[in-house]
């Protein structure tokens, strides 16, 4: 830590948040924030514990760019430097966790980056207006707006529009006072190429409730991950985080004789290749013909257990 001698920390103002805004939302675990300071010694808190850490000087001149690690729910972030303290509300919400107070399901929220009167102080230093007068499919590779958003575009894996750069096929350029908005809800989004999924969802007897709400991105990733079909955790956590009675590791078992479950992760699945066993190889995800939403389109019981177990 810096200790300044009073008389100068009383010449030096507190630092001031470029971005976020004082209230803000993500998914992401990561905050990126921006603050201009008098002096590059600067201290990031996280709900009062030290946490992140920031880079200025140099080209960033007295624009810190600092980032930090975000808990689920609530977190206050506070930047101090001898000239004060600034701080702002970030509420991090997991998409199949409980809903956090106060985050807006419909979009980004207020207090992000590519807002008018933001986007003007990054624009000294990074051209912020490569959208412009692109196609909806334009390629973004080597923009700035890529190298920018290197934590979402430069995963191992990534879904196919995402590694082609097209971000603007998902992300509005023109909508406002918010840049770059998804269409609502966002299934509205993913039709636009997964019209096989639509035809399910319109034409099934059973829709699964996060789905039929059109929150495809409860469950995916719409820029990829290391799981299968671009999922935001393994199948199992993904179903039992909000099935959570199904943890108890009892499920399917009218029947059995050996043991008293079916087995419910961690096999092969009998007729998948490379799939592993686990909840949606029973279920499936979106719609069904049955009400407990059985894969392969079975109304009958026993017919979904022959589906894997032949006789
Ligand atoms: C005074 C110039 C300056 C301003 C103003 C500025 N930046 Fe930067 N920024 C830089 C420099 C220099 C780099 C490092 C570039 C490099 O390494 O090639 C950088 C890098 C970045 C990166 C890449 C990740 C990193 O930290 O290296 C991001 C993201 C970024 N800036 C966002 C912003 C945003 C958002 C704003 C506006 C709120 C902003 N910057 C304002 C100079 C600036
Ligand atoms: C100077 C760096 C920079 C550039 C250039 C940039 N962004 Fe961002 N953008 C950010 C930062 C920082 C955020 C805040 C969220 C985060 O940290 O990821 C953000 C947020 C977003 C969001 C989330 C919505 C929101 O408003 O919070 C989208 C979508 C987005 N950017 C898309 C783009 C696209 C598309 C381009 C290029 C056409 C682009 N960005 C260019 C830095 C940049
Ligand atoms: C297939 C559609 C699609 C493409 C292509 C896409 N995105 Fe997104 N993006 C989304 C959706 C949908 C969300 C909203 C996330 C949510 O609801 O979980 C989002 C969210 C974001 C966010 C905010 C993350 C957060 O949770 O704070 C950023 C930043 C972003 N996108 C940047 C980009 C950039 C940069 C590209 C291009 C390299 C890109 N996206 C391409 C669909 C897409
Ligand atoms: C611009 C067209 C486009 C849009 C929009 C789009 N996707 Fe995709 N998606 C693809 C392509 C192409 C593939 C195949 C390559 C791959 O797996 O990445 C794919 C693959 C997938 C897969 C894996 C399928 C498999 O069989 O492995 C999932 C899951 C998926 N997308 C979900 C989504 C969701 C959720 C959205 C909306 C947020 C969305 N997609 C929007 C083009 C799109
Ligand atoms: C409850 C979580 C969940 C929701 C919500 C969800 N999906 Fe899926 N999705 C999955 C799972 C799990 C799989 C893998 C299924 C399997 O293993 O057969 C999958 C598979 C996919 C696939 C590739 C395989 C296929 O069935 O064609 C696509 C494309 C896809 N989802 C798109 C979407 C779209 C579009 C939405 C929004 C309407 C959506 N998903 C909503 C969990 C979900
Ligand atoms: C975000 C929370 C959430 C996630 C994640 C989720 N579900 Fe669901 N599920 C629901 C809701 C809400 C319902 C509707 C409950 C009702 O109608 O009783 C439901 C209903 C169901 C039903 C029908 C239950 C009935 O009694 O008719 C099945 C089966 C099911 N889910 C299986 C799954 C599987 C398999 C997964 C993982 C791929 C999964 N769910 C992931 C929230 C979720
Ligand atoms: C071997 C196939 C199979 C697997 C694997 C499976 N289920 Fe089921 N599930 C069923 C059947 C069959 C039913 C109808 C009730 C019964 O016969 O036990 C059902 C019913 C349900 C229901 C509605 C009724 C109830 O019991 O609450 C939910 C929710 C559900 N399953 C979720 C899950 C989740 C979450 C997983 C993964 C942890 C899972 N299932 C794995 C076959 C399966
Ligand atoms: C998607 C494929 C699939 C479906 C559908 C399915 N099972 Fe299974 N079942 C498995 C797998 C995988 C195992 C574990 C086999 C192993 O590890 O060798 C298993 C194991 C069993 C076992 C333990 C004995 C054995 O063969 O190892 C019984 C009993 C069983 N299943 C009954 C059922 C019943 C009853 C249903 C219908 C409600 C059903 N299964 C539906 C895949 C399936």
């Amino acid at each position: 830590m810096t200790v300044l001698p009073l008389a100068l920390s009383a010449f030096l103002s507190a630092p001031r948040i470029i971005a976020p805004g004082e209230v803000s939302q993500t998914t992401q675990p990561t905050l990126r924030l921006f603050a201009e300071v008098e002096e590059a010694a600067a201290r990031l808190e996280v709900n009062g514990q030290p946490a992140g850490s920031c880079e200025g000087g140099g080209k960033r001149e007295k624009v810190l760019h600092c980032s930090a690690p975000l808990e689920p729910g609530e977190n206050v972030v506070e930047l101090s430097s001898a000239g004060g303290t600034a701080k702002v509300l970030v509420r991090r919400y997991v998409t199949t966790g409980p809903i956090v107070p106060g985050v807006d399901l419909f979009g980004f929220g207020p207090g992000t980056v590519h807002r008018a009167e933001v986007e003007k102080q990054c624009a000294r230093c990074h051209p912020m207006d490569e959208a412009k007068d692109k196609a909806k499919d334009e390629r973004l590779s080597g923009s700035e707006c890529v190298r920018c958003h290197a934590p979402l575009t430069e995963r191992p894996k990534q879904h196919g529009p995402v590694g082609q750069a097209a971000c603007l096929l998902c992300h509005d350029p023109s909508s406002a006072p918010q840049r770059y908005a998804v269409k609502w809800p966002i299934q509205e989004t993913c039709f636009y190429c997964h019209f096989e999924i639509k035809k399910a969802m319109d034409t099934k007897a059973y829709r699964h409730g996060p789905a039929a709400a059109g929150r495809c991105t409860t469950c995916h990733d719409p820029h990829g991950s290391d799981q299968p079909f671009w999922l935001k955790k393994h199948p199992y956590d993904l179903c039992t985080n909000c099935h959570t009675e199904k943890r108890s590791g009892r499920h399917v078992i009218v029947g059995f004789v050996y043991g008293d479950s079916h087995p419910l992760r961690g096999r092969p699945h009998p007729i998948k290749r490379d799939v592993e066993f686990a909840c949606p190889s029973c279920h499936n995800p979106h719609a069904a013909q049955a009400r407990y939403l059985w894969q392969f389109d079975v109304t009958v019981r026993e017919k979904l257990c022959r589906t894997c177990h032949a006789k």
